[in-house]
């Protein structure tokens, strides 16, 4: 049986790529809803059903898990989905918690970027609220980011000024680490780092969240031997091999690159 990864759309190949090193051997289903993306300047309601939708989709694919490759479709609908679906589903949320736990005692700051979803749900208010009370957390959405990684624009000369913009509301030297809360993100680390202070720890949920992925499946006892092999889904439609070399490779090659 395959793994369901979901996202809005390109982010969660952020996601899928850690878990193609890890568990190399399992075989994988990659929905992303093409047609509904942008999730973070949506209502709640609307993102939620969407979220649903795709879930379902994948539960009839027979998938023995899912991991919600989105941070943004996590924080709305990842309990009432718990409760309604009996199969394994694995969930992301900002890296707040090693954020601030690696900042607290240094003077220093934590940004978290995510959607601006993400960031007004009570699900990160409360967690910050839970782990700091001296008010270190700094929140910066950046929608533009998803749009630039659904056109496939990775050229710095033009990301670049649009995120130089942004982190340059804040005194940059004040931040001990910055937490990438959206996958779509984890595709421009490379830029981050360039605009970033040396010492600025650039962290994301993604690594975490294969392992435990790896070890839900160890749990159950669902490790698979296969061979890696991915069936793109976009909004319920197959993804042909065209749109295949021309939008997913592309991605991996892009991915390829930040970490080499
Ligand atoms: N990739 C998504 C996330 O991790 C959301 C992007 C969007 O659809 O706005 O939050």
């Amino acid at each position: 049986m395959r793994i369901g990864f979901f996202d809005s759309g390109v982010g969660g190949t952020t996601v899928l790529y850690d878990a193609l090193k890890m568990l190399p051997r399992e075989d994988y289903i990659y929905y992303a809803d093409t047609l509904n993306v942008p999730y973070g300047p949506k209502p709640k309601e609307e993102v939620k059903k969407y979220v649903f939708n795709a879930v379902e989709f994948l539960i009839e694919q027979q998938v023995k898990a899912i991991v919600i490759a989105c941070n943004t479709a996590t924080s709305v609908a990842i309990e009432d989905l718990r409760n309604k679906y009996d199969i394994p589903i694995i969930g992301m949320e900002p890296a707040v918690k090693p954020a601030v736990e690696k900042t607290i005692n240094l003077n220093r700051r934590v940004l978290v970027t995510a959607t601006a979803l993400t960031l007004k749900e009570e699900k990160l208010q409360n967690l910050i609220a839970k782990l700091e009370s001296e008010h270190i957390v700094d929140l910066l959405p950046l929608a533009g980011l998803v749009q630039f990684a659904e056109k496939l624009e990775f050229s710095p000369q033009t990301v670049l000024p649009y995120l130089e913009e942004q982190l340059l509301k804040y005194d940059l030297n004040n931040y001990e680490t910055i937490v990438l809360g959206c996958t779509h993100f984890s595709f421009y680390r490379d830029m981050f780092k360039e605009l970033l202070p040396s010492y600025t720890h650039i962290i994301d949920g993604n690594l975490g969240t294969v392992k435990n992925l790896k070890n839900t499946l160890e749990r159950i006892g669902a490790i698979n031997e296969g061979s890696g092999d991915i069936i793109y889904y976009q909004s319920g439609c197959k993804v042909e091999d065209t749109v295949k070399s021309n939008t997913y490779n592309k991605l991996f090659k892009r991915l390829d690159e930040i970490n080499k």
